[in-house]
């Protein structure tokens, strides 16, 4: 067969295999059938598995020089739970769950990956370790992963996500920040209830709740430094249920998204503040409950310039980015490894987690490639630094 025709084959297998996910999506840590078709589909190229102790999602392996340096490329498996709108052919049949975030594209693009790293296999310089990981969107999919100490001897990670807002063929990256920490807040109001007609008797948490999202917005405009980012947005308040009764309690939830260590550690204490000085002027409890997920990414300058560098190599476009507020697990791998995360373009009109998201399938191919070489390319410069 010839080169083009196979490459054309494996184009589209990998398409088909995008849209069979795509058709089936299934939500983080549930992705059983996404975990069983991505084991066949690297048996059937007799590709190793490796045997982890992992519920869903796999970890496989292309080695050359067994004794060679390991790295790592990661995509993600997991869907939303959106109900589709995106009028695709291959539109979910799992009503109420959709690849809205596009990890069926990353998950063809690195299976893709395996299979061209597997008919080059002896001339790699070291190892590959392929991580098709759970749960992304739960923010906490990359540290089941890590646990299972398959990336103990690990050099260096490369993670992918595809971006709407760049168009197919451009790599997009930058040093240092690339997503933000995020982190999920609930604030529970336990004040006194009375009859609306003598609020006087009671000690209103409405009120109180009308406090808390007034002084929260002060926060980032003023105490947050100029020259730094944060975001904090509340989405869920809920109070009473009817109209001549004042309610005894309050909850308000949220999100908060920071790009630095310091300002990360600095916002829930100035929570702690707030809160603390709303209470005891309204004379009630309010309780704070902060549950910290993933840290931002962040990007190794060195090995991000390498993986532009690649990219341009490879006849894609590399891009230097703007920090996004978005969250990404991939920087729970950052915390013990060196790394680089790309943004690869996928040109849609429609935002990640939009109902109508769509990823294009042409950018598949092209990134799988990529992906090869970066990875060849990482262990020949691993190797030649040693
Ligand atoms: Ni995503």
């Amino acid at each position: 067969m010839s080169q083009t025709s196979e490459t054309q084959l494996l184009e589209q297998q990998l398409i088909a295999f995008r849209h069979d996910l795509h058709r089936h999506p299934e939500l983080s840590f549930e992705e059983v059938e996404t975990t069983k078709k991505i084991k066949a589909a690297l048996e059937e190229k007799k590709i190793k598995i490796l045997n982890l102790p992992l519920k869903t999602g796999v970890v496989a392996e292309v080695s050359g020089k067994e004794d060679g340096p390991v790295i790592a490329l990661r995509s993600d498996i997991d869907a939303l739970p959106i109900h589709e709108q995106s009028g695709v052919a291959f539109t979910s049949e799992n009503d109420g769950v959709m690849h809205a975030c596009g990890h069926d594209f990353h998950t063809s693009t690195l299976l893709g990956t395996a299979y061209l790293l597997k008919d080059h296999e002896d001339e790699l310089q070291g190892t590959v370790r392929l991580i098709f990981q759970p749960g992304e969107e739960s923010g906490h999919g990359a540290e089941s992963v890590v646990k299972t100490g398959v990336l103990d001897d690990v050099k260096v990670i490369f993670g992918l996500h595809n971006d709407p807002t760049l168009k197919v063929g451009e790599i997009g990256s930058r040093h240092h920040a690339l997503t933000a920490g995020v982190d999920r807040f609930e604030i529970h109001i336990n004040a006194k209830g009375a009859h609306a007609a003598r609020p006087y008797e009671g000690k209103d948490p409405i009120v109180i709740l009308a406090q808390v999202i007034n002084v929260f917005q002060s926060i980032v405009s003023r105490n947050i430094a100029s020259t730094e980012n944060a975001v904090v947005s509340i989405t869920q308040v809920h109070a009473g249920n009817t109209w001549n009764v004042i309610p005894a309690s309050a909850f308000v939830e949220g999100t908060v998204r920071t790009f630095s260590k310091d300002v990360r550690a600095y916002i829930p204490e100035r929570f702690r503040t707030i809160l603390n000085g709303i209470a005891e002027t309204f004379e009630s409890e309010i309780e704070l409950k902060w549950f910290p997920g993933p840290p931002s990414v962040e990007n190794d300058p060195e090995w991000t310039d390498f993986a532009l560098d690649v990219a341009g190599k490879e006849g894609l476009t590399p891009k230097l980015l703007e920090p996004t507020s978005i969250g990404e697990d991939f920087a729970f791998y950052q915390e013990s490894l060196i790394g680089a995360f790309v943004m690869v373009g996928s040109g849609g009109p429609y935002a990640l987690h939009h109902p109508k998201f769509r990823a294009d399938d042409h950018a598949i191919y092209p990134t799988s490639r990529y992906f090869e070489s970066l990875a060849i390319e990482a262990l020949k410069k691993l190797t030649a630094s040693v």
